[in-house]
């Protein structure tokens, strides 16, 4: 089915100008970026954004990561597009993601992974709602 998932191409994405790159190869998996803006998000949404991960240890490096710099995050729309693009995205540790991956490609670690992508069609509609209004997304 068409589907619609949440992207971030993460700080340590835009500091090094792989915004480009990055969306060079999910254009190429197929999948329409059909929203995107850049933006400096604020503690409380990295807090809220991943308030699922609360209680783990990596919580607070990963809010920090997430804060410092700005990201970009998007909609991106396409066939089966939330796993599809979790297969563009490869592995959340890059020593372990696939050739050709964007995480095995441009990952510099585990924190600093590059991007993220919704997991479920739940936290995709969720993910989506935080950042963008209905007008905002052009199918
Ligand atoms: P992301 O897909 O954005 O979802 C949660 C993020 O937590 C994940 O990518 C990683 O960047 C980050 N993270 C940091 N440390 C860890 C860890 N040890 N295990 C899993 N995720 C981690």
């Amino acid at each position: 089915a068409i589907e619609r998932t949440f992207s971030i191409l993460k700080p340590d994405a835009t500091r090094r100008n792989l915004t480009g790159a990055i969306n060079a190869l999910i254009e190429k998996a197929g999948l329409r970026i059909v929203a995107q803006k850049r933006v400096q998000i604020t503690r409380a949404q990295a807090e809220t954004f991943y308030a699922v991960h609360k209680e783990r240890p990596f919580f607070g490096e990963l809010v920090e990561t997430m804060i410092g710099g700005p990201v970009v995050v998007q909609v991106l729309e396409g066939e089966d597009a939330i796993r599809k693009y979790r297969d563009v995205l490869g592995a959340t540790d890059p020593s372990k993601a696939a050739p050709g991956t964007i995480r095995k490609e441009f990952a510099l670690s585990v924190g600093e992974n590059s991007a993220h992508g919704s997991d479920a069609p739940e936290t995709a509609a969720i993910e989506i709602a935080q950042w963008f209004s209905g007008n905002e997304i052009v199918g």
